[in-house]
């Protein structure tokens, strides 16, 4: 990894982190995590200790974007199990998988969830030797290394994709894939901090991304939080501002990544690549390792979640449309790796032939 960038201060408090009551134990703890939901009107942090409320908080949303999933699901494992009775570690490590099983039904697009959730798993079922309380002690240190490690990946892909950044460009993206999607500093928006860090001058279009807005309630909210000039678009605004202002590059996050490099993200970034093209502009996808599934040949094999209709119909609060109108819902989309400049993960940067390129990066 390169060397850690000081960031700029932000004033965007942490995502998702563990509490625990003492100093010198993780358990017993709780999951303390921004509710997104509420964003931008009201900043609310939510204190979880039941895996029942971590389930609910990934399905709807208050805790979204590929990694910080992956964590909340890593973090739902320890607060599951954290309070069992279980007389052995082999007994704990059952409980262990009841509860990956069950955080795995959340959601089924971003594949970080089920990444963490094997991580646990897997760590669980290869320390049954342990008693159950070292076993809790253990799952609960290494959901909260996996929220560390996502941090310092974020990090590392933010100085690899500021080779995609010149001082006074603008860059547009789509949904929210910064700080408010991960641990800390985002992953499209990394780069971006890590510019004006070094002293930069950056502008950013965010696009709203309907239905649910994640760019106007979200992105827009980070970047002025952070003192980042950005300018709020509606999504079918982007071709225009792509012909009429100077966008010098799109930068987008990614919710999964197949083996050729077609990427699943936020319903309308196809879209967005597809501007791109036609406007000669480079489209760039920023992601950690955790986000890779070589498991997949191609993007027509990642599941695409279906939402439900009243998110469209009266996403928030007011009906829009005729009541019983037919709805199609997708949450995600998938953009071919031939529309993609390259991909950006924490080991380096990745360019067309994605089947080529990416094991290098990518353990399958
Ligand atoms: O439905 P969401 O808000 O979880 O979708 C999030 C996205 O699509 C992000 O762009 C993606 O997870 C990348 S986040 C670093």
């Amino acid at each position: 990894m390169p060397q850690l960038p000081t960031l700029p201060n932000m004033s965007v408090p942490k995502t998702i982190e563990w509490i625990s009551q003492s100093r010198k134990r993780l358990v017993p703890g709780r999951i303390r995590m921004i509710d997104q939901t509420l964003l931008p009107n009201k900043l609310v942090f939510l204190e979880i200790a039941d895996v029942k409320k971590v389930w609910h908080a990934i399905k709807t949303l208050q805790v979204r974007g590929a990694p910080a999933i992956g964590i909340a699901a890593a973090m739902g494992v320890a607060v599951a199990v954290q309070n069992s009775k279980a007389k052995s570690g082999m007994q704990l490590a059952r409980e262990v998988c009841k509860a990956t099983d069950y955080l795995a039904t959340s959601r089924p697009t971003a594949v970080n969830l089920f990444w963490a959730l094997n991580r646990i798993k897997k760590l669980a079922n290869a320390n049954t030797r342990l008693s159950p309380a070292e076993l809790k002690e253990l799952i609960a240190s290494t959901a909260v290394a996996i929220r560390d490690e996502d941090a310092a990946m974020c990090r590392a892909i933010g100085q690899y994709g500021l080779k995609f950044l010149k001082d006074g460009y603008t860059v547009l993206t789509h949904c929210n894939a910064g700080s408010l999607a991960t641990a800390e500093y985002g992953t499209a928006l990394a780069p971006i901090y890590t510019a004006i860090e070094r002293g930069m001058k950056i502008r950013v279009y965010a696009d709203e991304t309907r239905p649910l807005l994640q760019g106007a309630r979200l992105t827009a909210w980070e970047l002025q939080q952070a003192g980042i000039e950005v300018t709020l678009i509606c999504d079918n605004m982007a071709a225009h501002v792509m012909k009429q202002r100077h966008v010098n590059a799109v930068f987008v996050g990614a919710d999964r990544i197949a083996a050729n490099g077609d990427t699943a993200n936020k319903i309308g970034t196809y879209g967005v690549a597809l501007l791109a093209k036609a406007h000669k502009i480079p489209f760039y996808v920023f992601a950690p390792t955790s986000t890779f599934d070589l498991s997949l040949k191609k993007g027509s094999e990642i599941p695409i979640e279906e939402r439900p209709a009243g998110e469209i119909t009266k996403g928030f609060g007011k009906c829009i449309a005729p009541k019983g109108i037919k709805v199609y819902a997708p949450a995600f989309d998938i953009t071919p790796a031939e529309l993609i400049t390259a991909i950006v993960c924490e080991k380096g940067i990745a360019k067309p032939d994605f089947s080529k390129s990416l094991p290098g990066y990518v353990q399958a």
